[in-house]
């Protein structure tokens, strides 16, 4: 992909893409685009209202001018989404180089916000999900192609910036759509050792070390929780380390921020099976994985400055004879004695280990973590956001303020002790289940809270219903590699 930025509307690619805003100023964006241009407005205006993803196709000479309808004060989510639906849609259409105009747009703000916007879109838009398919559907997306190029019409005054952006939207994109593919992978194509593998692959390629314990190691470390969830499964358990400090340290010190992924490969429940309806969808449990490899990868590509620990603890949670059994209580790595009554609540179990692990070794300033982990967030917030907990409120409204620009939401849920009672067990130190169809979603962030050793800048989303969900890509769900960008915006902006 080569990325240009142009300050002229000369010498224009057979494809321009024009963003515009609704309201009261898209007529005279309209109006100064063909001034400058020389195609026809007046059955545009008419014809043409910019409502959030309307295509506007108008012909001059040999060139295509798309305008794209972004709605009224679009967000950055908003000119993804609609850049992102174009690409995919109007595949046919366009042509290997492909012009995004940005001179005499009616957007608000920096330029440079909408390229990157822009750019991701297109880039993501290219994504195909036929991957196990003998004969492919049609050709490739042009813009996949090796000579494909994106040139940005922008201001000479913010050609710096645009650049900047567009190579982010760029490597970003690359990297979510690398994400995806994992995720949407079935999981008899992604075991715990897949996962390593995708792991120890983007370290050595993008400069960032990688450590993957196979199971004597994990038997050694006594991450007991992880093996207790693994014990139903044919293949070993893998606890994957990752960690990038940028080449160049800043002389003031990189802040240090621990990132824990769920890696279930595939959740049946186990022995307290889930029901198969929806099962399929199972497969999309290491989402929360998935957030934390996209951001390492993509914070390593891009040299951000902070210093990142990731971990994450993979295995899938099957039936099996030697499967672990509601009642049987197990040992974690932090010590604690954990009665299992439901080993469907497998996600809090690895992501113990997983947490104690960060909090005792690597003693990060911030540990968040991702994972796929409860029902109870679905029914909560649907599709539209991810449930945020955290014993610390600069953590939370930083989170929630990056969700909030990148359109990656989260809404805060308590960690009152008065749910304790929830994880309270008679037998054990713990128990992974109240045994009650309520709060769940909490009662699952209490029992993590338990693991992470008092440290003080905590935070946990619950990604269940926003890491596999409807988009243009599929009939079906897919991946949304939610939590890349998220953790990427909320790194960016640290102090
Ligand atoms: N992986 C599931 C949670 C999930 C549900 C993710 C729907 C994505 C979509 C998790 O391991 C699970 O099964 N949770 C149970 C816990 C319960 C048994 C305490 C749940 O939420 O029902
Ligand atoms: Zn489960
Ligand atoms: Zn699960």
């Amino acid at each position: 992909m080569i990325l240009k930025i142009t300050p002229t509307l000369k010498n224009l690619p057979p494809t321009v893409i024009v963003p515009v805003a609704a309201g009261e100023s898209l007529p005279a964006a309209i109006r100064a685009m063909a001034d400058a241009t020389g195609i026809e407005e007046t059955l545009v205006e008419t014809d043409f209202k910019a409502e959030q993803g309307e295509v506007q196709l108008l012909y001059k000479d040999t060139i295509r001018f798309f305008f794209l309808g972004l709605g009224q004060s679009p967000t950055f989510q908003d000119v993804l989404k609609a850049f992102r639906s174009f690409s995919n849609k109007y595949r046919q259409k366009l042509s290997e180089k492909v012009g995004v105009s940005l001179l005499h747009q009616n957007l608000s703000g920096d330029a440079a916000i909408w390229v990157e916007a822009a750019v991701n879109g297109l880039i993501l838009g290219t994504y195909q999900i036929g991957r196990y398919k003998k004969t492919p559907n049609g050709n490739g997306h042009v813009l996949a192609g090796p000579n494909a190029s994106i040139e940005i019409l922008a201001e000479q005054s913010s050609a710096k910036n645009c650049e900047r952006a567009a190579r982010h939207g760029l490597a970003i994109a690359e990297t979510q759509m690398s994400v995806f593919h994992l995720v949407n992978a079935p999981s008899n194509k992604k075991n715990p050792a897949d996962l390593a593998q995708w792991a120890l692959d983007s370290g050595k390629k993008y400069g960032y070390s990688v450590k993957a314990l196979g199971k004597e190691q994990i038997l050694d470390e006594g991450l007991h929780a992880l093996l207790a969830v693994n014990r139903g499964s044919e293949y070993p358990p893998a606890f994957i380390i990752m960690e990038y400090r940028p080449e160049q340290e800043p002389a003031t010190g990189l802040k240090k921020i621990g990132l824990v992924g769920k890696g279930v490969t595939f959740d049946t429940g186990g022995l307290s099976i889930k029901p198969s309806t929806n099962m399929h969808y199972m497969k999309s449990d290491m989402g929360g994985a998935a957030a934390v490899f996209g951001a390492m990868e993509a914070a390593a590509k891009l040299q951000l400055p902070v210093h990142l620990i990731g971990i994450v603890p993979s295995t899938d949670n099957s039936v099996d004879a030697k499967s672990v059994k509601p009642s049987d209580v197990i040992d974690s790595y932090s010590g604690k004695t954990i009665e299992v009554i439901d080993t469907d609540a497998e996600g809090r179990l690895i992501l113990a280990d997983g947490l104690c692990y960060m909090a005792r070794n690597y003693k990060p300033d911030t540990m968040i973590n991702l994972a796929t982990l409860t029902g109870s967030t679905v029914r909560t917030f649907g599709y539209h956001a991810a449930g945020l907990f955290s014993n610390n409120d600069t953590l939370a409204a930083q989170l929630f303020a990056a969700g909030e620009r990148t359109g990656e939401r989260s809404w805060r849920l308590p960690l009152w002790d008065a749910y304790k009672d929830d994880i309270k067990s008679d037998v054990a130190d713990l128990r992974n289940f109240s045994g009650r169809p309520i709060a769940g979603a909490i009662g699952a962030a209490k029992f993590l809270e338990a693991f992470i050793e008092g440290h003080p800048a905590w935070a946990h989303l619950d990604i269940a219903g926003v890491a596999f969900n409807d988009s243009e890509f599929s009939s079906q769900k897919s991946a949304t590699a939610f939590g890349v960008r998220l953790l990427l915006d909320y790194i960016s902006h640290l102090e």
